[in-house]
């Protein structure tokens, strides 16, 4: 960890001498580290105006949310969700951060049913009645990033499909009674994956959540199949997001080789997602964008 000097400015951009504001915590942070854990940099710890800023584009985030909230329905196509996306977005000052994202094509991903993620919007996916789908959200305000996601229901769903939808939205709640600083995203990751086996489903292993504010993806890299005590170190300032998928079969996946993209669960069951962006904060967390 490279630190300033006793009576340097602290790293942390308060103005205040170091020995006056993050020596402490930096200490803290090394003691953990000396324990063989893995600690954050400071260049994820975010500051509070950096906080400000990312929030501000969490309000976008959150508004295209509820808008699609409001007005997905049976009969129109992914890539109408995708125009809303696109517009209020824009109208809002920001840019949907998927958009040209390593060469996404879409300004949001719409994935249905047995696709885990990353779905790409069409003319030609048409919303039908017993339909769910996860409608994940970006945005890049300002050079702040704000990710959240949410799953829709259409119209008749089975029981089967809902109980998964409601199963993979309880799991975040279990997963945030986890979230607290000096604790670690291994234990966050863990009531995750206990909770959803306890529901008989899976959790897919290789795509999972991230870091975010600064930039779209950035560390830590967060898992949900992990130990407690496990993984970074969560300390007040790191932001990331929880967005665990859930298979009702098994966790295994394939890439669609065509687009490069959408991913599906191997054995074509369901799966669902619903992702939010979290901030650690002195006493706990708070929701910065659902
Ligand atoms: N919102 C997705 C995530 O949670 C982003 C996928 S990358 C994209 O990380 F290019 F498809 F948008
Ligand atoms: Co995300």
């Amino acid at each position: 960890m490279k630190k300033p000097g006793r009576n340097d400015a602290c790293w942390c951009g308060s103005g205040k001498k170091y020995k006056k504001c993050h020596i402490d915590f930096d200490e803290k942070i090394e003691e953990f580290e000396a324990k063989g854990h893995v600690i954050p940099t400071h260049s994820i710890i975010k500051t509070k105006e950096q906080i400000e800023k990312i929030k501000e584009s969490a309000k976008i985030n959150i508004a295209v949310l509820d808008y699609v909230a409001d007005n997905i329905r049976e009969g129109i196509s992914t890539a109408e969700i995708d125009r809303w996306v696109y517009d209020i977005t824009t109208k809002m000052g920001g840019i949907p951060a998927p958009l040209n994202y390593e060469g996404f094509p879409k300004s949001v991903c719409t994935s249905l049913n047995n696709e885990v993620c990353h779905g790409i919007p069409s003319e030609d996916i048409i919303l039908k009645d017993g339909d769910i789908i996860n409608v994940d959200v970006s945005t890049n305000l300002n050079g702040f990033f704000s990710d959240s996601s949410r799953m829709f229901c259409i119209g008749n769903v089975s029981e089967d499909k809902k109980r998964l939808v409601e199963v993979a939205k309880q799991a975040l709640q279990e997963g945030l009674k986890a979230v607290k600083p000096w604790g670690f995203l291994g234990d966050m990751g863990h009531a995750v994956n206990e909770y959803v086996k306890s529901n008989g489903y899976s959790v897919v292993r290789e795509v999972g959540g991230h870091g975010i504010g600064l930039e779209f993806h950035e560390d830590p890299w967060v898992s949900y199949v992990t130990e407690p005590e496990t993984e970074m170190l969560m300390v007040p300032g790191i932001c990331f997001t929880i967005e665990p998928m859930i298979n009702m079969g098994g966790a295994a996946i394939f890439t669609d080789e065509e687009n490069g993209w959408t991913i599906y669960t191997k054995d074509g069951l369901p799966s669902a997602q619903w992702e939010i962006q979290v901030l650690v904060t002195e006493d706990g967390y708070e929701i910065i964008a659902y």
